[in-house]
């Protein structure tokens, strides 16, 4: 089966059970929680989906939900692949590809993420500016699967009107918002103070795991983006203390 055909076969088993949405939710480590603030229409687990990979982490459900967020109809994936759990960058990002099959126009990636900018604390959200890809691959390698262009433009890849929405909206609720520039290394082990050092000098705010890939993929795929990221701890170096996943989920 080509790629094209397994994205297909996964939006052709999805699209039935949809409720029209037109704006899809990625929920990252720990926040999974906000799917108890939807009316949930449908649950799909992940390994009910024809090509679909299952999450292997902890603090990941892996279910696609459908529902109601107040009147706006949404599509949430409470849980996403990773790169070092060994999915390659197109397995990855097949949930997005399969969102643009299904009629999704707005895309909000959320992590987990550590603080890099020394003003950051656990806790803070940030609402992503602009990204660094460091996890030595790019999810549109190989065969131009389209829709979009070969060589897609990333000036845009962070949606600028989703932002100024994001930010009203957060002001008007009282919640604090960085904003900010989140870098990816593959992981899995934490970073090294050097790194982290190094990160700091390149201009990230944040650094994760994850999110980058699809938001490439959106952007090829003429989804608009928007990505907040819960810092969950400050990155290595910066506390004289180790950071675990425990911490990072009950942050989260
Ligand atoms: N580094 C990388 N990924 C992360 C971190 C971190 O400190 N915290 C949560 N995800």
């Amino acid at each position: 089966m080509t790629p094209i055909e397994s994205i297909q076969r996964a939006a052709d088993f999805i699209a039935p059970h949809g409720n029209g949405a037109r704006i899809a939710l990625v929920l990252g480590s720990g926040l999974g929680h906000f799917t108890e603030r939807m009316r949930i229409h449908c649950r799909i687990p992940y390994r009910d989906i024809p090509g679909f990979p299952v999450s292997t982490v902890a603090g990941h459900a892996g279910e696609i939900l459908f529902g109601t967020v107040g009147s706006t109809a949404v599509m949430a994936m409470s849980g996403r692949f990773h790169y070092y759990e060994g999915y390659d960058m197109s397995t990855i990002t097949l949930p997005v590809r399969v969102m643009q099959r299904i009629g999704i126009e707005k895309l909000i990636l959320t992590n987990a993420a550590g603080g890099v900018n020394l003003d950051y604390r656990p806790g803070d959200l940030m609402l992503i500016s602009d990204h660094i890809n460091l996890s030595g691959a790019n999810p549109l390698i190989g065969p131009n699967i389209g829709p979009g262009p070969r060589f897609p433009d990333l000036n845009s890849a962070w949606d600028r009107g989703m932002r100024e929405t994001i930010r009203g909206a957060a002001e008007k609720l009282g919640i604090s918002m960085r904003e900010g520039v989140y870098l990816m290394m593959s992981g899995p082990s934490y970073e090294t103070p050097a790194e982290i050092r190094m990160c700091r000098l390149l201009g990230a705010d944040a650094v994760g795991m994850s999110t980058v890939p699809e938001a490439i993929t959106a952007a090829q795929c003429g989804i608009r983006t928007a990505g907040i990221s819960c810092i969950t701890n400050m990155a290595a170096g910066i506390l004289d203390q180790p950071i675990t996943h425990k911490e990072v989920i009950e942050a989260g």
